[in-house]
Protein backbone atom coordinates (compact mmCIF):
# COMPACT_ATOMS: atom_id res chain seq x y z
CA UNK A 1 0.00 0.00 0.00
CA UNK A 2 0.95 3.89 -0.73
CA UNK A 3 2.19 5.63 2.14
CA UNK A 4 2.86 9.42 2.62
CA UNK A 5 6.35 9.94 3.03
CA UNK A 6 6.88 13.17 5.43
CA UNK A 7 9.73 15.38 6.51
CA UNK A 8 8.41 16.55 9.90
CA UNK A 9 10.14 19.55 12.15
CA UNK A 10 11.93 17.78 15.07
CA UNK A 11 13.37 20.97 16.84
CA UNK A 12 13.74 24.54 15.94
CA UNK A 13 17.20 25.09 15.44
CA UNK A 14 19.14 27.58 18.28
CA UNK A 15 22.07 28.43 16.46
CA UNK A 16 22.50 27.01 13.05
CA UNK A 17 20.38 24.70 11.30
CA UNK A 18 20.87 20.66 11.12
CA UNK A 19 19.99 17.55 9.48
CA UNK A 20 18.63 16.07 12.66
CA UNK A 21 16.20 18.75 13.12
CA UNK A 22 14.18 16.64 11.25
CA UNK A 23 12.70 13.33 11.16
CA UNK A 24 11.41 11.84 8.00
CA UNK A 25 8.28 9.69 9.11
CA UNK A 26 5.27 7.38 6.99
CA UNK A 27 1.84 7.78 7.46
CA UNK A 28 -1.69 7.16 5.66
CA UNK A 29 -2.32 9.03 2.24
CA UNK A 30 -4.31 11.67 3.35
CA UNK A 31 -8.22 11.44 1.73
CA UNK A 32 -9.53 14.55 0.44
CA UNK A 33 -12.71 14.99 2.08
CA UNK A 34 -15.59 17.36 0.62
CA UNK A 35 -14.08 20.15 -1.86
CA UNK A 36 -10.66 18.84 -1.95
CA UNK A 37 -8.18 17.65 -3.71
CA UNK A 38 -5.30 14.95 -3.24
CA UNK A 39 -2.27 16.39 -4.64
CA UNK A 40 0.66 14.42 -5.25
CA UNK A 41 4.11 16.65 -4.92
CA UNK A 42 6.28 16.32 -8.16
CA UNK A 43 9.46 19.39 -6.92
CA UNK A 44 9.57 21.24 -3.64
CA UNK A 45 10.98 24.83 -3.72
CA UNK A 46 13.83 24.41 -1.13
CA UNK A 47 14.53 29.15 -0.33
CA UNK A 48 16.78 30.35 2.28
CA UNK A 49 13.18 32.23 3.49
CA UNK A 50 11.97 29.05 4.96
CA UNK A 51 14.73 29.50 7.66
CA UNK A 52 13.20 32.72 8.88
CA UNK A 53 9.94 30.27 9.61
CA UNK A 54 11.79 28.79 12.28
CA UNK A 55 12.64 32.06 13.92
CA UNK A 56 8.96 32.96 14.71
CA UNK A 57 8.93 36.35 15.97
CA UNK A 58 10.65 37.82 12.76
CA UNK A 59 8.42 36.17 10.26
CA UNK A 60 5.44 37.14 8.63
CA UNK A 61 4.72 33.17 8.92
CA UNK A 62 4.00 33.36 12.57
CA UNK A 63 5.10 31.27 15.50
CA UNK A 64 6.84 28.30 14.50
CA UNK A 65 6.08 24.70 15.51
CA UNK A 66 7.51 21.20 15.73
CA UNK A 67 5.96 17.68 14.75
CA UNK A 68 4.46 19.48 11.80
CA UNK A 69 5.44 18.62 7.97
CA UNK A 70 8.06 21.48 7.00
CA UNK A 71 6.31 23.70 5.06
CA UNK A 72 7.46 24.45 1.36
CA UNK A 73 6.22 25.38 -1.96
CA UNK A 74 5.52 22.65 -4.46
CA UNK A 75 4.42 21.39 -7.53
CA UNK A 76 1.88 18.39 -7.67
CA UNK A 77 -0.03 16.28 -9.81
CA UNK A 78 -3.92 15.64 -8.83
CA UNK A 79 -4.25 12.15 -8.01
CA UNK A 80 -8.15 12.65 -6.45
CA UNK A 81 -10.38 15.46 -6.64
CA UNK A 82 -13.53 15.83 -4.58
CA UNK A 83 -13.62 19.66 -6.11
CA UNK A 84 -15.41 20.40 -9.07
CA UNK A 85 -12.46 22.76 -10.90
CA UNK A 86 -9.58 20.17 -10.57
CA UNK A 87 -9.63 17.06 -11.95
CA UNK A 88 -7.18 14.00 -11.60
CA UNK A 89 -3.66 14.64 -13.62
CA UNK A 90 -4.69 18.12 -13.58
CA UNK A 91 -1.10 20.17 -12.51
CA UNK A 92 -1.37 23.00 -9.30
CA UNK A 93 0.87 25.04 -7.59
CA UNK A 94 0.48 24.53 -3.72
CA UNK A 95 1.60 24.21 -0.41
CA UNK A 96 2.19 20.86 0.84
CA UNK A 97 5.80 21.20 2.01
CA UNK A 98 7.97 18.43 2.31
CA UNK A 99 5.61 15.31 2.15
CA UNK A 100 4.68 13.21 -0.95
CA UNK A 101 0.83 13.51 -0.90
CA UNK A 102 -1.34 16.17 0.93
CA UNK A 103 -4.98 17.05 0.71
CA UNK A 104 -6.33 21.08 -0.04
CA UNK A 105 -9.24 22.92 -0.67
CA UNK A 106 -9.67 23.68 -4.45
CA UNK A 107 -9.64 27.52 -3.61
CA UNK A 108 -5.74 27.21 -2.22
CA UNK A 109 -5.05 25.63 -5.34
CA UNK A 110 -3.39 27.34 -8.68
CA UNK A 111 -3.97 24.98 -11.53
CA UNK A 112 -1.23 25.76 -14.80
CA UNK A 113 -0.58 24.61 -17.80
CA UNK A 114 1.45 21.79 -18.42
CA UNK A 115 5.22 22.52 -19.80
CA UNK A 116 8.58 21.25 -20.26
CA UNK A 117 9.54 21.27 -16.47
CA UNK A 118 7.22 21.83 -13.81
CA UNK A 119 9.62 22.31 -11.63
CA UNK A 120 9.96 25.88 -13.32
CA UNK A 121 6.66 26.27 -11.10
CA UNK A 122 8.57 26.52 -7.64
CA UNK A 123 11.12 28.62 -9.13
CA UNK A 124 11.36 31.25 -11.89
CA UNK A 125 7.20 30.42 -12.20
CA UNK A 126 6.99 30.55 -8.90
CA UNK A 127 6.88 32.41 -5.41
CA UNK A 128 10.51 33.36 -6.35
CA UNK A 129 10.55 34.44 -9.86
CA UNK A 130 7.33 36.46 -9.09
CA UNK A 131 9.44 37.47 -5.87
CA UNK A 132 12.42 39.01 -8.39
CA UNK A 133 9.87 40.13 -11.10
CA UNK A 134 7.85 42.46 -8.55
CA UNK A 135 10.44 43.58 -6.36
CA UNK A 136 12.23 44.49 -8.65
CA UNK A 137 10.14 46.15 -11.59
CA UNK A 138 7.16 47.63 -9.34
CA UNK A 139 9.27 48.42 -6.21
CA UNK A 140 13.08 49.31 -7.76
CA UNK A 141 11.43 50.71 -10.83
CA UNK A 142 14.63 50.38 -12.83
CA UNK A 143 15.50 52.37 -15.69
CA UNK A 144 17.71 51.76 -18.79
CA UNK A 145 21.30 52.92 -18.20
CA UNK A 146 20.82 52.68 -14.37
CA UNK A 147 23.23 50.42 -12.35
CA UNK A 148 21.21 47.36 -10.58
CA UNK A 149 22.68 45.55 -7.88
CA UNK A 150 21.76 42.62 -6.39
CA UNK A 151 22.85 40.17 -3.11
CA UNK A 152 22.00 36.75 -2.99
CA UNK A 153 22.72 37.12 -6.73
CA UNK A 154 23.20 33.10 -7.28
CA UNK A 155 20.19 32.67 -5.50
CA UNK A 156 17.02 31.55 -6.13
CA UNK A 157 15.76 35.28 -6.71
CA UNK A 158 18.50 36.83 -7.31
CA UNK A 159 19.91 34.78 -10.65
CA UNK A 160 16.52 36.62 -11.88
CA UNK A 161 16.60 39.46 -10.66
CA UNK A 162 19.57 40.79 -12.69
CA UNK A 163 18.47 39.14 -15.48
CA UNK A 164 15.44 40.79 -15.54
CA UNK A 165 17.59 43.85 -14.65
CA UNK A 166 20.01 43.41 -17.91
CA UNK A 167 16.70 42.86 -20.03
CA UNK A 168 15.25 46.29 -18.73
CA UNK A 169 18.57 48.04 -20.46
CA UNK A 170 20.76 48.12 -16.82
CA UNK A 171 23.95 47.91 -15.63
CA UNK A 172 23.51 44.82 -13.15
CA UNK A 173 26.32 43.99 -10.59
CA UNK A 174 25.53 40.70 -8.21
CA UNK A 175 27.01 40.09 -4.88
CA UNK A 176 27.54 36.75 -3.85
CA UNK A 177 29.63 34.50 -1.93
CA UNK A 178 31.92 32.98 -4.26
CA UNK A 179 34.20 34.20 -6.91
CA UNK A 180 33.09 31.20 -8.64
CA UNK A 181 29.55 31.96 -8.42
CA UNK A 182 30.70 35.12 -9.47
CA UNK A 183 32.32 34.00 -12.54
CA UNK A 184 29.14 31.83 -13.93
CA UNK A 185 26.76 34.50 -13.21
CA UNK A 186 29.16 36.91 -15.94
CA UNK A 187 29.80 33.67 -17.87
CA UNK A 188 26.25 32.21 -18.28
CA UNK A 189 23.89 35.12 -17.00
CA UNK A 190 24.68 37.91 -18.58
CA UNK A 191 25.89 39.83 -15.13
CA UNK A 192 28.41 42.72 -16.25
CA UNK A 193 30.18 42.38 -12.54
CA UNK A 194 30.47 40.76 -9.45
CA UNK A 195 31.52 41.33 -5.95
CA UNK A 196 32.29 38.27 -3.07
CA UNK A 197 30.91 39.72 0.03
CA UNK A 198 33.69 37.31 1.83
CA UNK A 199 36.29 39.08 0.66
CA UNK A 200 38.24 41.39 2.86
CA UNK A 201 37.88 44.87 0.81
CA UNK A 202 34.55 44.13 -0.43
CA UNK A 203 33.78 47.85 0.12
CA UNK A 204 36.38 48.78 -2.12
CA UNK A 205 36.00 46.60 -4.31
CA UNK A 206 32.25 46.98 -4.34
CA UNK A 207 33.34 50.61 -4.79
CA UNK A 208 35.33 49.98 -7.81
CA UNK A 209 32.25 47.81 -9.64
CA UNK A 210 29.83 50.77 -9.50
CA UNK A 211 31.96 53.53 -10.89
CA UNK A 212 28.86 55.87 -11.93
CA UNK A 213 27.35 54.56 -7.93
CA UNK A 214 23.89 52.62 -7.51
CA UNK A 215 20.50 53.57 -8.67
CA UNK A 216 18.60 50.37 -7.64
CA UNK A 217 19.68 47.83 -4.62
CA UNK A 218 17.72 44.26 -4.41
CA UNK A 219 18.15 43.41 -0.97
CA UNK A 220 18.28 39.98 -0.23
CA UNK A 221 20.50 39.90 2.79
CA UNK A 222 20.40 42.89 5.14
CA UNK A 223 23.19 43.35 7.32
CA UNK A 224 26.69 43.97 6.04
CA UNK A 225 26.02 44.15 2.44
CA UNK A 226 23.18 46.48 2.69
CA UNK A 227 25.55 48.49 5.24
CA UNK A 228 27.88 48.97 2.74
CA UNK A 229 25.57 49.15 -0.70
CA UNK A 230 23.63 52.04 1.54
CA UNK A 231 27.01 54.45 1.27
CA UNK A 232 27.46 53.50 -3.06
CA UNK A 233 23.60 54.98 -3.40
CA UNK A 234 23.19 58.16 -5.70
CA UNK A 235 20.59 60.36 -5.08
CA UNK A 236 17.33 59.46 -5.63
CA UNK A 237 18.01 55.49 -5.29
CA UNK A 238 15.73 52.76 -4.65
CA UNK A 239 16.15 50.21 -2.52
CA UNK A 240 13.49 47.03 -2.49
CA UNK A 241 14.37 45.17 1.07
CA UNK A 242 13.28 41.62 -0.43
CA UNK A 243 14.56 39.79 2.75
CA UNK A 244 17.75 39.25 5.24
CA UNK A 245 19.27 35.98 4.50
CA UNK A 246 22.54 37.07 6.36
CA UNK A 247 20.10 37.30 9.76
CA UNK A 248 18.18 33.98 9.00
CA UNK A 249 20.28 30.98 10.42
CA UNK A 250 20.55 32.10 14.16
CA UNK A 251 18.57 33.09 16.85
CA UNK A 252 20.47 36.40 17.68
CA UNK A 253 19.86 38.26 14.79
CA UNK A 254 22.21 41.64 14.26
CA UNK A 255 20.54 45.00 14.12
CA UNK A 256 20.18 47.43 11.21
CA UNK A 257 22.80 49.19 9.19
CA UNK A 258 24.52 53.11 9.79
CA UNK A 259 23.02 55.58 7.97
CA UNK A 260 19.48 54.74 8.42
CA UNK A 261 17.74 57.09 8.39
CA UNK A 262 20.46 60.26 7.74
CA UNK A 263 21.05 58.83 4.40
CA UNK A 264 17.72 58.38 3.21
CA UNK A 265 16.82 62.13 4.01
CA UNK A 266 20.30 63.47 2.47
CA UNK A 267 19.94 61.11 -0.69
CA UNK A 268 16.34 61.18 -1.15
CA UNK A 269 16.52 57.46 -1.63
CA UNK A 270 13.32 55.40 -1.00
CA UNK A 271 13.83 52.04 1.14
CA UNK A 272 10.98 49.96 0.63
CA UNK A 273 9.87 46.40 1.71
CA UNK A 274 7.43 44.44 -0.10
CA UNK A 275 5.89 41.08 -0.51
CA UNK A 276 5.23 39.31 -3.44
CA UNK A 277 1.15 38.65 -1.90
CA UNK A 278 1.34 42.28 -2.66
CA UNK A 279 0.50 41.44 -7.02
CA UNK A 280 -1.39 38.84 -6.70
CA UNK A 281 -3.60 39.97 -9.11
CA UNK A 282 -1.13 40.11 -11.60
CA UNK A 283 0.80 36.56 -11.26
CA UNK A 284 -0.91 34.78 -14.22
CA UNK A 285 0.46 37.72 -16.59
CA UNK A 286 3.79 37.86 -14.92
CA UNK A 287 4.28 34.23 -15.53
CA UNK A 288 3.07 34.40 -18.93
CA UNK A 289 5.88 37.18 -19.43
CA UNK A 290 8.61 34.67 -17.58
CA UNK A 291 7.58 31.48 -19.67
CA UNK A 292 8.32 33.81 -22.83
CA UNK A 293 11.27 35.01 -21.61
CA UNK A 294 12.53 31.33 -20.33
CA UNK A 295 10.97 29.65 -24.01
CA UNK A 296 13.05 32.29 -26.01
CA UNK A 297 16.35 31.40 -24.22
CA UNK A 298 16.21 35.26 -22.90
CA UNK A 299 15.74 33.51 -19.36
CA UNK A 300 17.85 31.02 -17.73
CA UNK A 301 16.14 29.59 -14.92
CA UNK A 302 18.72 27.79 -13.12
CA UNK A 303 17.72 25.06 -11.12
CA UNK A 304 20.00 23.21 -8.68
CA UNK A 305 18.69 19.24 -7.73
CA UNK A 306 18.91 17.08 -4.89
CA UNK A 307 16.57 13.74 -5.61
CA UNK A 308 13.93 12.21 -3.20
CA UNK A 309 12.19 13.68 -0.10
CA UNK A 310 14.61 12.01 2.63
CA UNK A 311 17.67 14.50 1.22
CA UNK A 312 15.28 17.90 1.70
CA UNK A 313 17.27 18.35 4.99
CA UNK A 314 20.37 18.51 3.66
CA UNK A 315 19.11 20.50 0.04
CA UNK A 316 18.27 23.02 3.09
CA UNK A 317 21.31 23.23 5.77
CA UNK A 318 23.72 23.49 2.39
CA UNK A 319 21.59 26.16 0.60
CA UNK A 320 21.97 28.26 3.73
CA UNK A 321 25.72 27.51 3.54
CA UNK A 322 25.82 28.96 0.20
CA UNK A 323 25.65 25.94 -1.86
CA UNK A 324 23.40 26.41 -4.18
CA UNK A 325 23.28 28.26 -7.89
CA UNK A 326 20.08 29.15 -9.26
CA UNK A 327 16.68 27.32 -7.52
CA UNK A 328 17.55 24.23 -5.33
CA UNK A 329 14.79 21.67 -5.98
CA UNK A 330 13.87 18.54 -4.27
CA UNK A 331 12.54 16.02 -7.31
CA UNK A 332 9.90 14.03 -5.53
CA UNK A 333 7.97 12.15 -8.41
CA UNK A 334 8.31 12.22 -12.16
N1 LIG B 1 9.60 39.53 0.02
C1 LIG B 1 9.08 38.41 -0.47
O1 LIG B 1 7.91 38.29 -0.78
C2 LIG B 1 9.99 37.22 -0.65
C3 LIG B 1 9.56 36.07 -1.35
C4 LIG B 1 10.47 35.02 -1.55
C5 LIG B 1 11.77 35.13 -1.04
N2 LIG B 1 12.12 36.26 -0.34
C6 LIG B 1 13.48 36.43 0.18
O2 LIG B 1 14.36 36.45 -0.92
C7 LIG B 1 15.68 36.23 -0.42
C8 LIG B 1 16.40 35.30 -1.36
O3 LIG B 1 15.78 34.03 -1.29
P1 LIG B 1 16.18 32.90 -2.32
O4 LIG B 1 15.21 31.78 -2.14
O5 LIG B 1 16.41 33.49 -3.64
O6 LIG B 1 17.61 32.51 -1.81
P2 LIG B 1 18.26 31.10 -1.92
O7 LIG B 1 18.14 30.56 -3.30
O8 LIG B 1 17.72 30.33 -0.79
O9 LIG B 1 19.79 31.43 -1.68
C9 LIG B 1 20.22 31.95 -0.48
C10 LIG B 1 21.63 32.41 -0.68
O10 LIG B 1 21.92 33.38 0.30
C11 LIG B 1 23.30 33.48 0.43
N3 LIG B 1 23.67 33.72 1.83
C12 LIG B 1 23.63 32.84 2.86
N4 LIG B 1 24.07 33.44 3.98
C13 LIG B 1 24.40 34.70 3.63
C14 LIG B 1 24.93 35.81 4.36
N5 LIG B 1 25.22 35.73 5.67
N6 LIG B 1 25.16 36.97 3.69
C15 LIG B 1 24.87 37.08 2.37
N7 LIG B 1 24.38 36.05 1.63
C16 LIG B 1 24.14 34.89 2.27
C17 LIG B 1 23.91 32.16 -0.06
O11 LIG B 1 24.71 32.40 -1.22
P3 LIG B 1 26.21 33.02 -1.14
O12 LIG B 1 27.11 31.97 -1.66
O13 LIG B 1 26.13 34.20 -2.04
O14 LIG B 1 26.49 33.36 0.29
C18 LIG B 1 22.69 31.33 -0.46
O15 LIG B 1 22.92 30.59 -1.63
C19 LIG B 1 15.52 35.67 0.99
O16 LIG B 1 15.85 36.68 1.90
C20 LIG B 1 14.04 35.34 1.08
O17 LIG B 1 13.56 35.45 2.37
C21 LIG B 1 11.27 37.28 -0.16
Amino acid sequence: MTTNTRVLIRNLPKEKLAVTDYEVTEAPVPAPGNGEVLCQTLAIGVGAGARAGLQGSASYAGAPQTGIVMNAQTVSRVVESRAPGFVAGDLVICGSGWQAYASHPEKTLTKVPAIEDPAHYVGALGTNGLTAYFGLLRCGEPKAGETVVVSAAAGSVGHLVGQIAKLKGCRVVGVCGSDEKGARLVADLGFDATVNYKDGDFRAALKAACPDGIDVYFDNTGGDVLGAVLFRMNTFGRIACCGVVSQYDTSNPAGGPRGVPGLLVNKRIRMQGFLVFDYVADYANARETMLGWIRTGALRAEQDEYQGLAQAPAAFVDLLAGGNFGTRIVRVAR
